[in-house]
């Protein structure tokens, strides 16, 4: 019967197998996957492995620093945690394009991992966290013609470049297999649990450009929304939980002053794969506690939005 532990040890026997002597770079992301891939990966070869982590400013709040404490405190993993969100926040400035922001934090990403990769005497072998959707994703949308819906973030064009062969362990599993793997592999539940964040990170959130102040904005407001949802035991029970912030404004009053101010979007759906997903229906009283508290405790906020569309016609990201 197939168990994760079978699945575990025939994944290591398979990247030892591939691997044999040679050296495997992996990018870490900050997410489940690459987390995933890489503990894994480096159970089956130890040292031959190492970590980069290009921290590019967009993360969510704590985000990096979790990372950097699971890798080198919690499992004693070498890790290089490149700090470039000065670099990355410059590229980025006055682009608006949502395929022309995914493209510049692509290249740039890459750029930045090729450079610390020849740092540390480079590698024969480039290590992802890709999974299955990823792979059928990037062929098809749902079953219909070959369309490029959004330019993916990941570290596609490196391993020709810098004449590397892939492994990829994770691309026969789904996301709560990959869930469930690193269980098996004692990844703590709340880093397991968590859910997925885009590659491109808190930039396709900010529509109509990014500045340091609506990437603060939304640190802070995300924090709120996702806090009230765990308190209200929600959870796990939501594929993924967000704020976007709107290159809109508008007035409200506050006290006995006007405000004019951005707009926050609130999203928040259910899905298996994240190939479909459904708007999640939260009571009103619920939102409207968020909304409350996102107004009174995040400067430069007075208008909360609920965003009810699903996926398809609407993505889960809004760029
Ligand atoms: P969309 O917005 O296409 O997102 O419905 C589906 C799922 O993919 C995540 N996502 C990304 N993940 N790199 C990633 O690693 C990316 O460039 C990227 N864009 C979207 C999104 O958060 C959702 O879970």
């Amino acid at each position: 019967t197939w168990t994760m532990g079978a699945f575990r040890e025939r994944a290591i026997a398979r990247i030892r197998e591939q691997v044999g002597t040679g050296r495997v770079i992996c990018g870490l992301s900050g997410g489940v996957d690459s987390s995933v891939a890489a503990v894994l990966i480096h159970e089956a070869i130890g040292e031959q492995l190492t970590c980069v982590f290009v921290d590019h400013g967009l993360m969510r709040q704590g985000e990096a620093d979790e990372v950097v404490s699971l890798f080198r405190g919690h499992y004693n993993i070498p890790l290089v945690h490149v700090d470039a969100a000065d670099l990355f926040i410059g590229a980025l400035e006055g682009i608006e394009d949502p395929e022309q922001k995914r493209k510049t934090i692509g290249k740039l990403f890459i750029d930045v991992f090729e450079a610390e990769a020849k740092k540390v005497g480079g590698a024969d072998f480039l290590a992802q966290g890709t999974l299955y959707p990823d792979v059928i994703e990037s062929v098809s949308f749902a079953g219909g013609p070959s369309v490029t819906i959004k330019s993916h973030h990941n570290v596609g064009g490196l391993p020709a470049r810098m004449n590397m062969k892939l492994v990829e362990p994770l691309r026969d599993l789904f996301k709560d297999e990959v869930r469930a793997l690193g269980r098996e592999l004692g990844l703590p539940e709340t880093f397991v649990g968590r859910h997925p964040f885009p590659g491109p990170g808190l930039a396709i959130r900010c529509p109509g450009g990014i500045t340091r102040e609506k990437l603060e904005i939304l640190r802070k407001a995300d924090a709120i929304y996702l806090e009230e949802i765990r308190y209200a035991g929600l959870y796990d029970v939501i594929w993924q939980a967000f704020a976007v912030i709107l290159p809109v404004r508008t007035v409200g009053v506050m006290g006995d002053g006007r405000t004019y101010d951005h707009v926050l979007a609130l999203r928040a759906v259910t899905s298996v794969d994240g190939m479909t997903a459904d708007f999640y229906p939260f009571d009103m009283g619920f939102l409207g506690r968020v909304a409350t508290r996102i107004i009174n405790e995040v400067k430069g906020v007075n208008r909360v939005v609920y965003d009810v569309t699903s996926k398809p016609p609407g993505t889960i990201e809004w760029e």
